[in-house]
């Protein structure tokens, strides 16, 4: 018998574990199979205590009624794992600034159209936009190194060479990653994967943090995205979306690759987590390697 007199934690039946499964689900396509019900349990009881309700009955009703829809957006936070790091998957990002940046600039520049627009699907906390603004801004001005402009740049020079234009659409799910990622700031831990050369280019000191420097953070927006909806961001040139398939069905994930066919502009490139891939789900892209690193592009259909 406790004697603490703290009630005991309410069972989950497995009718109730259903139909949570489902409602989330249909909310953000994430997937809890066998191996992920006790990560669920976990986090579903942190909720119900909480709200203070005492059932897990009771917390699907208050999820699905009209009340329940800032709660229904709290749990789905703590339902996401938001593991992320700078410059994550080397191999992958050389493939990106190598050779798929470097054919956008050749192709844009031969059409005389400078916007690039690049989407970092699932985010998490921004050290994945925030990587992907530096080996553009890098990019650019190497190819420009090699291939100079015709006119004088201002001094300072600025950090994407006009008349080009770079936009990073950095999107997640949950609010709470959203605004870390908006604020730019960093601890010395989450800064182990950037060298000195991007610390001295890309960041200035505040105290013991890094903070993004503001040239940088202008061209990276964040906006909370639902990967599940039907209406996302288009005329992408790459797409981002690491680390996050992992988490959906192959149901889920073949309808996640369908939109991003069609939210990208026409021979644009995906890139998926290292532990990810499009095998099976798509016949729509063809697949790049390079010494390890791997990326999608669409193929286009010959009217
Ligand atoms: C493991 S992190 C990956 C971060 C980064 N892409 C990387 O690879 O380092 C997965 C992110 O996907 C987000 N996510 C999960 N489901 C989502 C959905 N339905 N729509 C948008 N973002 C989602 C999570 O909130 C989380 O921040």
């Amino acid at each position: 018998m406790s004697t603490s007199g703290a009630a005991p934690a309410p069972l989950l039946t497995e009718a109730e574990l259903k139909l949570l499964q489902a409602l989330i689900y249909q909310e953000c396509g994430m997937h809890f199979d066998e191996r992920r019900t006790h990560f669920l349990h976990d986090r579903l009881l942190r909720r119900l205590k909480e709200c203070r309700v005492d059932s897990f009955y009771s917390y699907y009703r208050l999820l699905i009624s009209p009340a329940g829809k800032d709660e229904l957006g709290r749990l789905l936070e703590n339902l996401t794992v938001n593991e992320t790091s700078f410059f994550r998957h080397k191999a992958q990002l050389d493939l990106f600034q190598k050779h798929v940046l470097e054919e956008i600039f050749r192709q844009k520049s031969a059409r005389r159209e400078y916007s690039v627009r690049i989407w970092s699907a699932g985010c998490s906390t921004g050290q994945e936009p925030y990587t992907l603004a530096m080996l553009v801004a890098d990019a650019l001005a190497y190819y420009y190194l090699r291939n100079p402009l015709p006119v004088e740049l201002p001094l300072p020079k600025p950090l994407i060479p006009p008349p080009w234009k770079v936009e990073i659409l950095a999107s997640d799910i949950n609010y709470t990653v959203l605004r870390t990622g908006q604020e730019g700031s960093y601890s010395e831990n989450q800064m182990s994967m950037v060298d000195f050369g991007y610390r001295l280019r890309y960041f200035d000191k505040v105290g013991e943090r890094y903070a993004v420097k503001k040239a940088l953070k202008e061209i990276v927006h964040f906006d909370f995205h639902n990967l599940k909806t039907e209406y996302l961001p288009q005329r992408n040139d790459v797409i981002f979306c690491r680390n996050v398939m992992m988490y959906f069905d192959e149901a889920e994930q073949k309808r996640l690759v369908e939109k991003f066919y069609r939210c990208l502009n026409a021979h644009g490139h995906l890139f998926v987590g290292h532990a990810e891939s499009l095998l099976g789900l798509t016949s729509k892209f063809q697949m790049l390697h390079k010494d390890s690193g791997t990326a999608y592009q669409r193929i286009e259909v010959r009217a």
